[in-house]
């Protein structure tokens, strides 16, 4: 019972994902919190207040006025007894509301009143999640301090593929306990972390570059964040972009920049996660002309580019944590442990591309993380954000938090 005598206030809308909420409300209510429920009118639509004031056994609160009587609901009073608020699903109109003050409905309302952590959790199509009115809700959302559990992707109920679905009840519900268990581990430190790939230039149109998509790197910096770390993302280039306003995201494109940028950062950091595919060799002579179709081979001298991570590793003073990963193909544990020596890791992330559902583009990542002292730990296949929230913990149990 990790909610016991947890006061919280669950928000309803107008989603095809309200039936989800369902089964959050009978979670939370398992774990012991004392739930009450704000539905929109458009979320009666899809879920009946029947069902819910059944599981959360307490009248549903959706109108600002009781029956014929006289009484009225207090959104003031429900702000101040709930201990979190959590919006599940949240819709782009909800969200508009809430980031703008909008108060025409209980739920509104009760948002403009509530002091304690606000958790919302948006569920849409992919067209209008993408939107830039959306996002632009969402970061106004962020400043004013409230935690967006981020839709994941998939089938949406309108039949298309994207992101907009509203993540899963029990991930959910892990969020809930962790916000309610304060859990900020890394208020006040800083990390840099590396991600994607480089593109080394051949001519002025032409580059080596590799199928790293980010994704690994970006969810490690957005569970750093929301950790409360600040961090430093020095990117290559690749089409997502980081959310958390803790993120200031650098962006580079070859290796060399990539070098300059990550040592000028590490310096004022506490740690880094180096995620990045960085190309090991470089084109020697970087034509300024297009080099034209000939009959002749041609062929690319190629010199070796620095080591960021060895150059981090040499760097590394104090209690700063450096932490690499280890993308094989054959003999992995052995190479793994060899960079990490190398490179004077504290703790290596290995993932095979010889696992189903591990390495580039995919949303899923199987990883066994070796330290420095010789610990060898194996994870499932999992989603890349799950993965992250492993790594991070590893960072925080190495750092004695
Ligand atoms: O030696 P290898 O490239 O396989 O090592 C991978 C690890 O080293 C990753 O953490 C990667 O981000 C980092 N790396 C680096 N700079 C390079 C090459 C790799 O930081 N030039």
């Amino acid at each position: 019972m990790r909610l016991k005598d947890k006061n919280i206030i669950l928000g309803i809308t107008g989603s095809i994902a309200a039936y989800k909420a369902v089964m959050l409300l009978r979670l939370l209510v398992k774990e012991g919190a004392s739930v009450q429920v704000v539905i929109t009118p458009a979320g009666k639509e899809f879920i009946t207040p029947v069902t819910l004031s059944a599981l959360s056994g307490k009248p549903v609160i959706s109108d600002f006025f009781g029956s014929n009587d006289g009484t009225w609901n207090s959104h003031v009073d429900l702000g101040l007894w709930a201990d979190l608020m959590v919006v599940a699903p949240a819709t782009a109109s909800t969200l508009g509301k809430m980031a703008n003050g909008i108060a025409d409905n209980m739920l509104i309302t009760t948002y403009l009143s509530a002091k304690c952590p606000v958790l919302v959790a948006p569920a849409m199509d992919l067209d209008m999640f993408a939107h830039p009115s959306t996002q632009r809700n969402l970061q106004i959302l962020r400043e004013y301090g409230n935690s967006i559990i981020e839709p994941a992707s998939g089938e949406l109920a309108s039949g298309l593929e994207g992101k907009g679905r509203m993540e899963e009840p029990g991930h959910i519900l892990e969020q809930v306990i962790q916000t309610l268990a304060g859990k900020k581990k890394l208020l006040n430190f800083s990390f840099l972390v590396t991600a994607g790939p480089t593109y080394e230039k051949i001519d002025p149109v032409r580059f080596i570059g590799n199928y790293s998509s980010g994704k690994m790197g970006y969810a490690i910096a957005e569970e750093l964040a929301e950790q409360g770390a600040r961090v430093v993302l020095v990117s290559g280039p690749v089409s997502i972009s980081a959310h958390h306003p803790n993120i200031k995201v650098l962006r580079v494109e070859s290796a060399n920049e990539m070098y300059e940028q990550s040592v000028k950062a590490f310096q004022e950091c506490d740690g880094a996660v180096m995620c990045a595919a960085v190309a090991d060799f470089t084109p020697a002579d970087k034509t300024t002309v297009k080099t034209k179709r000939g009959k002749e081979n041609w062929m690319i001298e190629l010199t070796p580019t620095q080591d960021i991570a060895a150059t981090l590793g040499k760097m590394k003073a104090g209690k700063q944590v450096l932490v690499g990963f280890a993308l094989e193909t054959n003999n992995e544990l052995a190479n793994a442990v060899s960079k990490l020596k190398k490179k004077n890791l504290d703790f290596i992330v290995l993932n095979s591309l010889n696992d189903q559902g591990a390495g580039f583009s995919v949303d899923t990542n199987k990883i066994t993380i070796v330290g420095k002292d010789n610990k060898i730990t194996n994870f499932e296949l999992k989603p890349k954000k799950e993965v992250a929230a492993d790594i991070v913990a590893k960072i925080i149990e190495w750092k004695g938090l």
